[in-house]
């Protein structure tokens, strides 16, 4: 069955991601575009979709620009609803002859738009409403065929219509939580101007993945490389269920696994019926890394390293396909958006090497943000104690140790994670976190350890919340969970003589420090 649709044409803004993530809250399927996509490409997406709508998400432009981004014009032609928010709202007005005034300095927060009509994409609302902006040009004249729908003091178009087609301009963000009544925009614009048909689950994906990966495969073999993270766990047992045995899962232990995580793995996956092998190759991937201090160097090592092993792996079964749970927040933050930036190349994404001998690379996951690959496991009867598991990074604790890898680093490392994890965990806190870990930094401090002075490693602990880790919160811990983690990390580990708590949200920083 096809799904109704609403394409997001990605023109750099920080919020594009949001957006396609508020249009799936309202189960309808939403996906982002490179902006540049043609009303031609456009149209060729219906063959698996039903494209009902159009949102021109924010940029960091000005549309005056040179090398700013633009749209195919003839997108407006296409008879579909679009709706531009701010940058796309200033670009609308601009292509259609409007009067755009470029911005001497950015303004952005909270304000208060008086609505002057509120139809369409405003229906509704009331005539003051609080909005979030953040915008450098403004919008201040309109052609004989739009009308202004609302303004603020500084902006005296504020969001506008076309009179006759269902186009509109939002100077703000409905998707940002501080515009108080912005699912209601977004609602209005996805149910009443675009119609679309709330049908979408997450789950739409199950059924739509194994077909896609029988009708790939054929009468083939593949593998999928299987970490014992959600993501590939999903993958694997998607895989499973269309391949059965002509579908190989390959553990890897690279070394930086975390305490008794591969029997792990073995285990549940044997019992599930999977086709399972372990393959521990911690020589290797240590002596590729040795000396290795860039963490982007050390993702691409391991990322190479991993298919490597998978290729040789792949041979001895000719298995020509390669599965891989790669999920959409690992590709938007992989750089696959053409004018954001590369944050860091996830080991399965950006981190692949060119010259790969697999006939392809599938990814049934590639749609979906985590939380909805939790449901799509809850959905296919995973073991509950799978699905509530936190994410782990590819490349593992390589990307908790900071600094060149060693041996001796990555065996304290394990045994300070499995601390903060049964402490976490014995306290009940493991289901309301994304993650909680350990890390081992390269300062070095001193301590006393019994009468005398000691000079140790400095461990900290990352401990966050988060929906889907396109952003994240530092959790507020209780104060006698940390000291415990703290007070057995010191006690049991003498190497450590310092534990610090990282209380830096996502943005900034990321979640993992590499
Ligand atoms: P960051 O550190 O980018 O992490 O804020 C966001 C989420 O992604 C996980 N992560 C990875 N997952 N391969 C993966 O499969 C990777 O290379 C990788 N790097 C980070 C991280 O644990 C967090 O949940």
């Amino acid at each position: 069955m096809k799904h109704d649709a609403i394409l997001v044409l990605d023109f750099g803004g920080q919020y594009c991601n949001l957006i396609a993530r508020r249009v799936r809250e309202l189960k309808v399927y939403s996906e982002i575009v490179p902006c540049d996509m043609t009303a031609e490409e456009i149209k060729q997406l219906n063959t698996t979709m039903t494209v009902k709508g159009l949102i021109l998400s924010g940029g960091p432009w000005s549309v005056y620009e040179e090398d700013a981004p633009k749209f195919d014009p003839k997108i407006l032609e296409l008879g579909i609803p679009i709706l531009g928010l701010c940058y796309g709202h200033q670009m609308i007005a601009y292509y259609s002859k409007g009067k755009v005034k470029p911005g001497t300095k950015k303004e952005y927060g909270i304000a208060h738009v008086m609505v002057d009509k509120a139809v369409g994409v405003l229906k509704g609302l009331d005539s003051k409403e609080k909005v979030w902006m953040s915008h450098g040009d403004t919008v201040y004249g309109l052609p004989e065929e739009f009308e202004m729908l609302a303004y603020t003091e500084s902006c005296p178009i504020a969001a506008f219509r076309h009179k006759t087609n269902s186009i509109y301009g939002l100077q703000w963000h409905p998707e940002v939580v501080h515009t108080e009544n912005g699912m209601q925009m977004l609602r209005n614009f996805v149910f009443e101007v675009c119609k679309c048909e709330p049908n979408w689950k997450p789950e739409s994906v199950v059924d739509k993945a194994i077909k896609e990966i029988k009708e790939i495969v054929g009468n083939g073999t593949a593998i999928i490389g299987l970490s014992g993270g959600i993501d590939s766990s999903v993958a694997t047992f998607m895989a499973a269920k269309a391949l059965g045995e002509r579908l190989l899962a390959i553990y890897v232990d690279h070394g930086f696994m975390r305490l008794g995580e591969t029997e792990y793995v073995e285990s549940t996956f044997k019992n599930l019926g999977v086709n399972i092998i372990a393959i521990h190759a911690q020589d290797r991937f240590m002596k590729r890394l040795e000396g290795v201090i860039d963490p982007e160097e050390k993702r691409k090592i391991i990322g190479e390293e991993f298919i490597r092993v998978f290729e040789e792996a792949a041979r001895k079964i000719a298995a020509d396909y390669l599965i891989q749970g790669t999920i959409y927040p690992d590709r938007i933050e992989s750089g696959f958006r053409k004018h954001s930036d590369t944050i860091k190349t996830h080991h399965n994404v950006g981190g692949l090497p060119e010259d790969i001998e697999f006939k392809k690379i599938i990814e049934p996951l590639r749609d979906l943000y985590k939380d909805e690959v939790r449901e799509v496991a809850k959905i296919m009867g995973l073991p509950n104690e799978l699905v509530t598991r936190q994410p782990f990074p590819g490349p593992g604790l390589a990307v908790r140790i900071i600094g060149e890898l060693t041996k001796e680093k990555t065996d304290l490392l394990r045994k300070a994670d499995k601390i903060v994890t049964d402490e976490i965990e014995n306290v009940g806190l493991g289901d309301c976190l994304w993650q909680y870990f350990a890390v081992l930094t390269e300062t070095k401090s001193t301590g006393v350890k019994g009468d005398s002075r000691a000079y140790g490693f400095t461990i900290a602990v990352r401990i966050v919340e988060s929906k889907e880790a396109m952003t994240a919160g530092f959790a507020r811990i209780p104060y006698d969970v940390l000291e415990k983690i703290s007070t057995r990390i010191t006690n049991e580990l003498p190497q450590v003589t310092r534990v610090v708590y990282d209380i830096t949200h996502k943005p900034p920083a990321t979640i993992e420090w590499e």
